[in-house]
């Protein structure tokens, strides 16, 4: 097996932090760059929180700081789930420095080293730093195997009731990565909503034996609170989705859709218009993630983050 070249962009998060220990526990990514932008919370927290998860791996990856607010405004943080430092309370050792470089700087360059059609380019918050990278050298898309987003929903919201958290935070963002005519997968809201955690599930989960690395990742299980969405019952575990996509695309049911984004002012702002039905006759830009087998996916979470350091 050959591992794909991949590129990581997060906004940690206590998702983005369980997404980058899977994606490092994973022989089939080769992991070659992690960068981060503001969004959950603000940049400092954010990077911060990437260089402990990262360093609590012992693996050596480049991390590197991007934006701290979207193309045209703040972003906007979600101190609620993640907690105020992002990462639910969950004190991790200080993690190695940043690596110098701005984030869409960063990514240009890791593509341009690498072959054509070879890297796997993987956004888990706000995508500012990825519309950055390929705004400014579009012909780099030439190296990219496939985008892979967590973001936007087909049904409702979950920061407003029509738009999903990173796609609201920089919906002009997401929508130049729409329209740049690269091959593009989405775990929407609709999709994490089947990679369900409740709280039986985290106690049989703790009953694995495991690293640093698992007993963090239990941790920021414990923290995350119950979602009103769903009763209170759990709640979704959105950005490991889009790197189980990555490492085996034959967990999902996935089918080729078009989507626009909702670019107006008002109450719909940033909603992703997703064409299930094919009702609109207009060209696919996006692979949707339509259905999960949660059961191996979180048998598969379970088995590779215990398996780290
Ligand atoms: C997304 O928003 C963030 O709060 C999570 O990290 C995830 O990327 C879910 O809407
Ligand atoms: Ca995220």
């Amino acid at each position: 097996m050959t591992a794909k070249p991949t590129i990581i962009d997060c906004d940690p998060g206590t998702d983005d932090a369980i997404a980058l220990f899977l994606a490092l526990s994973s022989p089939e990514l080769d992991v070659r760059l992690v960068t981060v932008a503001g969004g959950n919370v603000g940049l400092d927290r954010t990077t911060a929180n990437a260089r402990a998860v990262v360093g609590l791996t012992g693996r050596a990856v480049p991390i590197v700081a991007g934006a701290n607010r979207s193309l045209l405004a703040d972003f906007r943080a979600e101190t609620a789930v993640h907690g105020d430092d992002g990462i639910g309370g969950v004190v991790l050792p200080e993690g190695p420095p940043l690596a110098p470089g701005i984030a869409a700087d960063a990514i240009r360059e890791e593509l341009r080293r690498a072959a054509p059609g070879s890297v796997t380019v993987i956004g888990l918050g706000p995508v500012t730093n990825l519309a950055l990278a390929f705004a400014t050298e579009p012909a780099l898309l030439d190296r990219v195997a496939e985008i892979v987003l967590m973001s936007g929903a087909w049904t409702e919201g979950n920061i407003t009731p029509a738009a999903e958290f990173n796609a609201w935070n920089d919906p002009e963002a997401l929508a130049m990565l729409l329209n740049l005519g690269a091959r593009v997968a989405i775990a929407t809201l609709d999709l994490t909503a089947q990679a369900f955690v409740t709280p039986a599930l985290i106690e049989a989960m703790a009953r694995r034996e495991g690293g640093a690395c698992w007993r963090a990742a239990l941790a920021i299980f414990r923290a995350l609170p119950t979602s009103k969405r769903f009763g209170h019952r759990g709640f979704p575990l959105h950005d490991p989705c889009a790197i189980a996509w990555a490492i085996d695309p034959g967990l999902f049911g996935a089918k080729s859709a078009h989507c626009a984004m909702d670019l107006a002012s008002g109450p719909s702002r940033g909603r992703t218009v997703i064409d299930r039905w094919e009702r609109l006759k207009l060209p696919a830009n996006v692979t949707l993630m339509e259905t999960l087998d949660a059961g191996r996916f979180f048998a598969m979470l379970e088995d590779r983050v215990a398996s780290l350091p």
